[in-house]
């Protein structure tokens, strides 16, 4: 046994993870991304990177769809490898017909309750956890969650106003004990890796919740880094100490940390060091319950699209492209 999922396993975590986007894209016929991705030593869980979105799931009003999210689970998901379902609460990725829509808070809060009551129950146990809400904070807040510029201003914070992240999870929460599930609900959100605002903010949050006697069973730290730029690990572990002692566990759900392409040496070198901030600081905590990486393969990484000239970030790459060998970066040992 020699995968990252075992070492995971080693050190007393319960996965190490991958999200991946099948089907849809090249990814689904490309047979070596396939073969790693079948890989159970590396992978003992996996996220739909894009199939239980709402665009999705929800594309007319009060008609779900889960073929797409059932392809993935069908391919991707073999019994024994854990599910976190991502996400039933986002400002992106949403059909048309809500983002047209003209909404009052009470129809656009039952549209939401009715969106997680339908997913929720629909994979019910499939998930080890659902990304319950993602995003809700702004990246210029105070950290006082009575102040607007702490939350993202979207579609939800605007129309039901911040009550909206408590509306989801106990509709969440509700569609647990209905249905006798165990899957276990999460905030998540990125810029809350280390001490500052939104960190703060997001702690209130959990706070916010608790207090309230609402189920949150841990935070999301999503870890989309640049090189050179990580927090280090001791900045990192103590942040996650910070919402463990909150009584919640945490997880690095999204991790990849990026650089300017083509990588320079330095890059590379700074890479692995990078990695095993998150990594140690993963192990050093024990709230922390697993690690997942923003899929591992670079021919596949939303990084290019969404940060223009910039890449790398993942623990493979194809130095032959589509449908050629992947080769481990240092930063996989
Ligand atoms: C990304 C997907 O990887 C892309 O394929 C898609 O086009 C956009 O969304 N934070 C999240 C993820 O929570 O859902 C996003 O995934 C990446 C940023």
């Amino acid at each position: 046994k020699k995968g990252l999922n075992d070492y995971a396993k080693k050190a007393g975590k319960l996965y190490f993870g991958t999200a991946a986007d099948v089907p849809g894209t090249n990814e689904t016929t490309d047979k070596y991304y396939r073969a790693e991705l079948a890989n159970r030593d590396d992978w003992g869980q996996v996220t739909p990177a894009n199939a239980m979105k709402w665009v999705f799931t929800e594309p007319e009003q009060g008609v779900f769809n889960y073929t797409e999210a059932e392809t993935f689970l069908a391919d991707a998901a073999p019994p024994g490898r854990l599910v976190r379902c991502h996400n039933l609460n986002w400002y992106n990725q949403l059909p048309n017909w809500l983002t047209s829509g003209t909404w009052g808070k009470a129809n656009l809060t039952a549209v939401l309750e009715n969106h997680v009551t339908n997913l929720v129950k629909h994979f019910g146990d499939r998930c080890y956890a659902w990304d319950v809400v993602n995003e809700a904070l702004s990246d210029s807040g105070t950290g006082n969650l009575a102040d607007n510029s702490t939350w993202r201003s979207d579609i939800w914070f605007n129309t039901i106003g911040p009550e909206y992240v408590a509306i989801a999870f106990k509709a969440a929460e509700a569609a647990v004990k209905a249905n006798k599930l165990s899957v276990k609900l999460y905030y998540n959100d990125y810029n809350i890796e280390s001490a500052g605002n939104k960190s703060t903010a997001a702690q209130a949050l959990v706070k916010s919740l608790k207090d309230a006697k609402i189920q949150i069973d841990g935070v999301g730290l999503q870890s989309h880094f640049i090189v050179g730029e990580t927090p280090s690990r001791a900045a990192q572990s103590a942040n996650m100490q910070a919402f463990a002692s909150l009584n919640v566990d945490v997880a690095i759900t999204e991790l990849d940390i990026r650089a300017e392409v083509p990588p320079t040496a330095a890059a590379q070198q700074q890479q692995v060091l990078d990695y095993e901030s998150s990594v140690g600081a993963c192990a050093d905590v024990d709230a922390c319950v697993g690690i997942t990486a923003w899929d591992f393969d670079d021919s596949y990484s939303w990084i290019p699209s969404t940060f223009p000239g910039q890449g790398y970030g993942d623990l493979f790459f194809q130095p032959g492209g589509y449908n050629t060998p992947l080769v481990r970066k240092a930063a996989y040992d």
